[in-house]
């Protein structure tokens, strides 16, 4: 054994004189079966490796490349992503393992962002669960769905911090804190590259959009991001980081320029901070056509940026074909070297070695798992569970939710029987024949016991050229604005009771759906004052993929349940919490604004030095606005239950927590309500003096507990001083002894406190 490995080792040192020290013997005969291979590579081949173009079948961008068979055969091409169906897939793997020259397997990309038939909630909803398991289950199921389909590479997880709800793409990530979106990124690696990527259904992972993409200047899509390194170390960072320590392997640079320059050509990013300081070391691709964009943010023309993306430490190239088609002639000018077409070349092969695609290029190819392990029954019925955790009660007036499965109950909006739409964004693999609508799913759920009457009420927007631009690739059939009114009133008329089912539609949020308008739609906002109005009962179920303004609803409607998107099966999901099988838990990682202007709006900021004495009052001098609070409607961390929790009071072990020990923070919940339930308790902490400005609280644990009816629990928190450090103005990882306050709550507002010394 110790003579092969340094037979192994020599071998390499004499063919790979760049490589990393090997880790250990399968790693070392990695290395050598790919510097093998490239030695057998031509200077063309390698670059093709470089090149992941879209296939086209599914469109995620502006450009598309076409035809791929062709380019496989003359090995041009690295992999492809956006093409749906196993055969399709497989016959052009088929191609490049038979009919080229070298027969290197293919990477097969795809956005599974949450799931690929079977579809889960949109990830800030998933988030809004505080379930790490529950997000490590729902991307096994994704990866098993995916691999079965021919996928072995998803673009996911999205862990962009964000904190303006203008960005459509917040939908995608796991709101705005950095603790919550680093635990939720390691548990979507797990699940989808499962033990080590070895096994069939296990795939390769990669996170994005590296790096601070969900601080785009003005919630503008694509749009500039300017930041200090202290908020990038402290806030926006800490997630990519953690899916690395997770090991992830692969990352997506970002649209968006980091220090002024794109991400996509940033070498401080990539190089200097993800490699060399994180220790990162697998595959680094491009966001889509981003080196060719680069000629846009000023930066060269095609051929330069090339060469400045590959000199900063991209491996792939999405989409632009800049590398295939530019770098052979910028070596021979001199302007990279061979050695840094090698190391993307090796990174790439490192990939697909790490994946099997060697040893069974075929290993996604199973037509029969397609048959077997996609949409299945179990899986749905996951889905189905996971989307009840991620729903959030907004408001429950009078306990008018769970309803009862009784009398008349008229369904009213257009999200009530839009199947199309009940999935939400980066959703274009689901199959919406095979799910239920709403309007359905409630049929189901009451049979006889109840009826459930239906009107659409409402357009998504009154203006047709608008809700085109909202709907995308999901249109809703459009009715006459004042037919559906009148309809809508007549059948509210005949109930005892309304659910009002609108919001935004699915394509409203994520990629390229900003909006400075955060209020539900006109159209849609009329039909609710009008369905107020009448005075029966109103239960708001809200779809939307971002926090919207809801100062009216907040106001005038009893019972609002906020059911983001909640994939496939969104309809069953609803109609276990509507009629109170399941008990709602969700609570918001994003917070809601009173109004747009209030953002970016989010909990753990700094103070001022003119703190606002009181929020509902305007006060001249300090930092707070002349027409609105401070507060936002919802804060960070809130959700009702269908029962009451109730606080007894906080006490620590200690005052003091002394250098390397611990200190603990308990407090005893009790269920004082009728519903057995989940309530998350959450600890947040408070440096008061340090040697940089701290946040006025930052949440460092939290426990989801289930407690039944009468039932009381005491949670206890142990609190180290790990949880004291924070990057200070020497980017130093430290603490700094001193007076910490500690808050235990169940939503960031509303806490108790207590104080202690650390040493
Ligand atoms: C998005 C990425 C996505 C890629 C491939 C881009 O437009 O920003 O999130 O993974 O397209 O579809």
């Amino acid at each position: 054994m110790k003579i092969k490995q340094l037979i192994i080792y020599v071998l390499i040192g004499s063919c790979l004189s760049s490589c990393a020290v090997p880790k250990n013997n399968e790693e070392a005969e990695m290395q050598l079966f790919v510097a093998d291979l490239m030695n057998r590579m031509t200077l063309h081949e390698k670059l093709g490796q470089l090149n992941l173009p879209s296939g086209g079948d599914l469109v995620t961008g502006t450009v598309k490349n076409g035809e791929l068979s062709e380019m496989i055969r003359k090995q041009e091409i690295g992999g492809f992503f956006n093409v749906k169906g196993i055969k399709k897939i497989c016959e052009l793997q088929r191609i490049a393992v038979e009919e080229s020259r070298l027969k290197i397997p293919l990477l097969v990309g795809a956005d599974v962002v949450h799931g690929y038939e079977t579809i889960f909630p949109i990830p800030l909803a998933l988030s809004c669960s505080w379930d790490t398991l529950a997000i490590e289950r729902m991307a096994r199921i994704s990866a098993v769905e995916a691999s079965a389909n021919g996928i072995c590479w998803t673009f996911s997880p999205m862990v962009d911090i964000c904190r303006d709800a203008r960005w459509g793409r917040i939908a995608e990530g796991n709101g705005e804190d950095p603790y919550l979106g680093s635990l939720f990124a390691k548990a979507y690696i797990r699940g989808y590259q499962g033990e080590n990527m070895k096994k069939e259904d296990e795939i390769l992972s990669c996170v994005k959009h590296f790096a601070l993409y969900g601080a785009s200047e003005s919630g503008r899509d694509y749009n500039t991001v300017d930041m200090s390194r202290l908020r990038m170390y402290n806030e926006y960072l800490p997630p990519y980081r953690a899916a690395v320590e997770a090991g992830v392997g692969s990352v997506m640079s970002s649209f968006n320029i980091v220090d002024g320059i794109p991400a996509t050509a940033n070498k401080w990013l990539l190089t200097t901070l993800l490699r060399n300081e994180w220790g990162f070391r697998g595959l680094l691709v491009t966001d889509y056509n981003s080196i060719a964009e680069m000629s846009y943010h000023g930066i060269a023309p095609l051929k330069e940026s090339a060469v400045r993306a590959l000199q900063a430490g991209t491996d792939m190239d999405m989409v632009s074909c800049g590398f295939l088609n530019t770098l052979e002639g910028s070596l021979e000018e001199g302007k990279v070297t061979e050695e840094q077409i090698n190391t993307a070349c090796r990174r790439v092969l490192e990939a697909k070695y790490k994946l099997g695609l060697f040893e069974n290029p075929y290993k996604y190819c199973d037509t029969l798992r397609a048959q077997q392990d996609t949409y299945t029954a179990q899986h749905r019925v996951e889905a189905r569970k996971i989307a009840t955790e991620t729903f959030v009660l907004l408001k429950n007036e009078k306990k008018l939710l769970p309803l009862r499965r009784k009398g008349k109950i008229a369904l009213i909006g257009p999200m009530a029987d839009a199947r199309n739409n009940m999935c939400g964004m980066w959703s274009m693999t689901c199959t919406p024949s095979g799910h239920r609508t709403l309007l359905e799913s409630l049929r189901l759920a009451v049979g006889n016991e109840a009826e459930i009457l239906y009107a659409k009420g409402s357009n998504i927007y009154y203006d047709a050229a608008l809700e085109k631009g909202a709907v995308g690739i999901r249109p809703l059939v459009r009715g006459d604005n004042g037919r559906l009114l009148d309809e809508a009133l007549q059948t509210a008329a005949r109930a005892d009771v309304i659910v009002a089912a609108l919001g935004e539609c699915a394509e409203m949020s994520g990629e390229s759906a900003s909006r400075t308008k955060l209020e539900i739609p006109e159209a849609q906002q009329d039909l609710l004052k009008a369905l107020v109005k009448t005075g029966k009962p109103v239960v708001l179920l809200l779809f939307t993929g971002r926090p919207l303004v809801l100062n009216w609803e907040d106001t005038h409607i009893p019972s609002i349940l906020n059911v983001w998107f909640g994939g496939s099966e969104t309809g069953d999901a609803v109609a276990d919490v509507l009629f109170g099988k399941v008990n709602p838990s969700g609570k918001l990682t994003t917070t809601f604004p009173r109004s747009v202007g209030q953002l970016p709006l989010f909990y753990n900021h700094l103070n001022t030095g003119r703190p606002d004495p009181d929020s509902c009052i305007f006060d001249r001098y300090s930092g707070n606005y002349i027409d609105e609070s401070n507060e936002p409607l919802y804060p960070f961390g809130y959700g009702l239950s269908y029962t009451n929790f109730v606080y007894g009071k906080l006490r620590l072990s200690s005052n003091i927590l002394f250098k390397s020990g611990e200190l603990t923070a308990s407090v005893t919940v009790t269920n004082t309500g009728d519903y057995d339930g989940y309530e998350t308790v959450q600890l947040y902490l408070r440096d008061i003096y340090a040697d940089i400005s701290r946040p006025i609280k930052e949440l460092k644990n939290y426990r989801r507990i289930f407690l039944q009816k009468g039932e009381s629990q005491e949670i206890t928190f142990t609190i180290t001083e790990n949880d004291l450090k924070y990057y200070n103005s020497e980017l130093q990882y430290v603490y700094d002894p001193g007076e910490f306050e500690i808050m235990v709550g169940t939503n960031s507002r509303d806490v108790q406190q207590e104080r202690f010394i650390a040493e």
